[in-house]
C-alpha cells in the first residue's frame, strides 16, 4: 500500500507526465482560428459552431477549430488584415466588406432590390457566378470556400421611415461598401461607415440615427432597444463569404483538407437552411418586445423606394463591372 509520501510523489510524477504530454498533443493539432463579428445565436454564429463540430469529427481530431464570435479577436477591417497575415485562418465577412481589400465586384450583392428572394440569390451563390467571384480573391492570398446566407435588410431609425423623404439628413450607419454609400445618398441620408461592433453604442448615443440590417443582426445586438422605428423594406441582401488564408489551405495535408471540405459543405447546407427562419423568428421577437414600431410599405411606397434606388446600379456599374452585374442578373433571373 502506498504511504502518504509515495502517494504524493506518484501524483507529482503523473502531473508532470500529463503536463509534458498535453502540450505535445495540442501542438500536433492543426488550429483553425475562425473569427467573426456577430453573436453566436445568429445564422453565421450557428454555422460556425456547426463547422467546428464537423471539422473536428471529419478530421478525426487532427484539426481544432476555435470560433471567436462578437469581434472578440478583431473588428471588421482588422479581421481581413489578420487573415492575410495568417493571424487567423478563417472568416465569414459580409459580402459588403470586400471593397477595402480591392475586390469591388462583391458589392454587386449590395445593389438595392437585386434579388427577388433567397431562390434568386442561390442561383448566383450556388452556381458558376459565385465561383467566378471567388476567383477574384485568389491574388489577395484568400480562397473562398462557401457562401452563407443571412437575409434581407430592414431600415431602422428613431423616426418613421415610410417615404424616401423620411431619410433626408438622417445619419445612417453602413458597412464599408460604396454601393451602400450610394444607396443612402440616393435616399438623401448621410451614410457613415462603422464597424459592426460599434453600432449599438452609436445608435444609443445618437452618433448615428439609424441603420440597416437583417432582423437577426438587429435583434441579437439588441439594436431594437435603441431604435423606435423600423421598416420591413427588404431593400437589399446581407450574406457572407466563408474565406480562408490560401497559403494555409493549400498547405494542409490532402486528407485533412478533404475532411474540412466535407465539413464546410455540410455546415453550409445547415447555415443556409436556418437563415430564413432565424430572421423570421428575430423579427417576431422584436415585434413582441414592443420597443420598436415595425412598418410594412404599401405597394405605392415600395415602388417609390425602388424608383429612388434604381439609379444606384447605374452609378456603380464602373466600380462593380458591367459584366459582373449582367452575370448576376442573368443567373438570378432578376
Ligand atoms: C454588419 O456589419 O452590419 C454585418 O456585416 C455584420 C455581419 O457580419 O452580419
Amino acid at each position: 500500500m502506498l504511504n502518504r509520501r509515495s502517494l504524493c510523489a506518484l501524483m507529482g510524477a503523473t502531473a508532470l507526465a500529463l503536463s509534458v504530454a498535453a502540450p505535445a498533443a495540442a501542438q500536433d493539432k492543426i488550429i483553425i482560428k475562425f473569427s467573426h463579428v456577430v453573436a453566436p445565436d445568429t445564422p453565421k454564429g450557428k454555422g460556425a459552431a456547426k463547422f467546428e463540430e464537423l471539422a473536428e469529427k471529419y478530421t478525426n481530431g487532427a484539426v481544432d477549430v476555435e470560433v471567436y464570435p462578437n469581434s472578440q479577436l478583431y473588428k471588421d477591417k482588422e479581421e481581413m488584415e489578420a487573415l492575410q497575415l495568417g493571424a487567423v485562418q478563417m472568416l465569414a465577412p459580409s459580402l459588403a466588406k470586400f471593397g477595402p481589400l480591392g475586390v469591388q465586384a462583391f458589392e454587386v450583392f449590395d445593389l438595392p432590390y437585386i434579388f427577388a428572394d433567397y431562390d434568386a440569390l442561390h442561383r448566383v451563390t450556388k452556381g458558376e457566378v459565385g465561383q467566378m467571384l471567388f476567383s477574384k480573391l485568389e491574388d489577395k492570398g484568400i480562397k473562398g470556400l462557401a457562401y452563407w446566407d443571412n437575409g434581407f435588410k430592414i431600415m431602422s431609425a428613431n423616426s418613421p421611415l415610410h417615404t424616401t423623404d423620411d431619410f433626408l439628413g438622417l445619419k445612417m450607419r453602413i458597412q464599408s461598401s460604396k454601393v451602400l454609400e450610394a444607396e443612402m445618398n440616393a435616399l438623401g441620408a448621410v451614410p457613415q461607415v462603422m464597424a459592426f461592433s460599434e453600432v449599438y453604442q452609436a445608435l444609443q448615443t445618437g452618433v448615428v440615427d439609424g441603420t440597416e440590417n437583417p432582423p437577426s443582426n438587429m435583434y441579437t445586438q439588441k439594436m431594437n432597444e435603441v431604435q423606435t422605428h423600423a421598416t420591413v423594406s427588404n431593400h437589399g441582401y446581407l450574406g457572407y463569404a466563408v474565406i480562408v488564408n490560401k497559403q494555409f489551405w493549400d498547405g494542409l495535408p490532402a486528407e485533412v483538407r478533404a475532411g474540412l471540405e466535407q465539413a464546410m459543405a455540410e455546415s453550409t447546407d445547415y447555415a443556409n437552411s436556418i437563415a430564413r427562419e432565424e430572421n423570421e423568428k428575430a423579427l417576431e421577437a422584436m415585434k413582441a418586445a414592443g420597443t420598436t414600431e415595425f412598418y410594412e410599405l404599401t405597394p405605392e411606397e415600395l415602388q417609390a423606394w425602388k424608383d429612388a434606388l434604381a439609379p444606384v446600379a447605374e452609378e456603380m456599374t464602373d466600380r462593380i463591372g458591367a459584366d459582373v452585374i449582367e452575370a448576376v442578373k442573368s443567373a438570378s433571373g432578376s
